[in-house]
């Protein structure tokens, strides 16, 4: 079989990912069925950076499919601490493990790590660039809610620059039809121009905005709100001026159209308050649950592992 790795949505064809949530979607329908697919096979976590969700669900994601789980949660407490090159880390990992996924601060680590591993790499996060198994999960998220992609207008709220989320998930949407973006921000926190670039070259249209008011929210399906990325920052005053540059609470949604569902990748920090956790459209602990069995779907993929009958 071919080695195979996660950086990017795009490693993955549409065909590809169609079928990946198809999957994810039966696990979910009967995750008993796929109890030992993953017998005897081991998952590697090498999370550089803090992660609650990502990692844990990494972890379950294996467990439920009969794996088992090693690995480390933060730098410190790998040889990273005493200088260890991720080049170095995968190879070893390598001979312990059957599938890795890496989260690291730096842009590109999991890139170096693939290049140099002999089991597949799934990219958990690198820095303020991608994060492709969470888009994974939104993706199965938005289409539980909306039945698909085609004709869809998303809306992208928060910190669109540092937001790795927001990237991998504008990437992936990319391919699909008709699609509108709404990208909402401070004007320092815009989408790097490379994802710009991108929808300009494919002709999709999207508009730019610093305001998430009724006017910016009419005509949306999707509001994907984000915490601004306090450890991407270099200056804390300019942390501390943007953090609650958004607060999505009961009166905002007020003015939101009714059928416009509200994700969040999460952690949530201020962006949105608590009293909307009640409202029908907030969508964002239903998608944290839908991570676990997207990346099931994902390790079955990635070690070639055949559905059972
Ligand atoms: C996101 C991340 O790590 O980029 N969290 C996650 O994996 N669900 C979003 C964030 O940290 O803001």
């Amino acid at each position: 079989m071919v080695l195979r790795h996660l950086m990017s949505p795009l490693d993955l064809t549409v065909e590809e990912m169609d079928a990946l949530l198809s999957l994810a979607g039966r696990i979910e329908k009967d995750p008993k069925k796929y109890a030992h697919v993953c017998d005897g096979k081991r998952l590697a976590t090498l999370f550089y950076e803090p992660s609650t969700r990502t990692r844990l669900s990494f972890e379950a994601a294996m467990l439920n499919l009969g794996g088992t789980v090693l690995g480390f949660s933060s730098a410190d407490s790998s040889s990273a601490a005493k200088g260890e090159s991720v080049a170095d880390t995968i190879r070893v990992i390598s001979c312990y493990a059957d599938i890795a996924a890496m989260r690291h601060p730096k842009e590109g680590a999991p890139l170096v790590a693939s290049m140099h591993s002999l089991i597949p790499v799934i990219n958990a996060g690198d820095g303020g660039h991608q994060h492709p198994t969470q888009t994974l999960t939104d993706l199965l998220t938005i289409r539980e809610l909306k039945g698909g992609f085609d004709g869809l207008t998303i809306g992208l709220c928060g910190d669109l620059k540092f937001g790795r989320t927001v990237h991998s998930l504008i990437e992936a949407l990319s391919r699909y039809d008709g699609l509108r973006f709404k990208l909402i921000s401070p004007a320092e926190l815009k989408v790097p121009s490379y994802v710009k670039a991108s929808l300009k070259t494919k002709g999709i249209p999207y508009e730019q905005s610093e305001r998430l008011d009724a006017d910016t929210m009419a005509g949306l399906d999707i509001l994907y709100m984000t915490r601004v990325q306090k450890e991407r920052f270099f200056n804390e005053d300019d942390y501390i001026r943007m953090k609650d540059f958004y607060v999505l609470d009961r009166e905002k949604l007020a003015m939101a159209p009714k059928d416009m569902y509200i994700l969040h990748p999460l952690p949530r920090v201020n962006e949105i308050s608590v009293d909307v956790d009640d409202d029908p459209r907030a969508a964002y602990f239903r998608q944290a649950r839908y991570g676990v069995y997207v990346r099931m779907a994902l390790i079955m993929t990635l070690l070639g592992i055949e559905e059972p009958a």
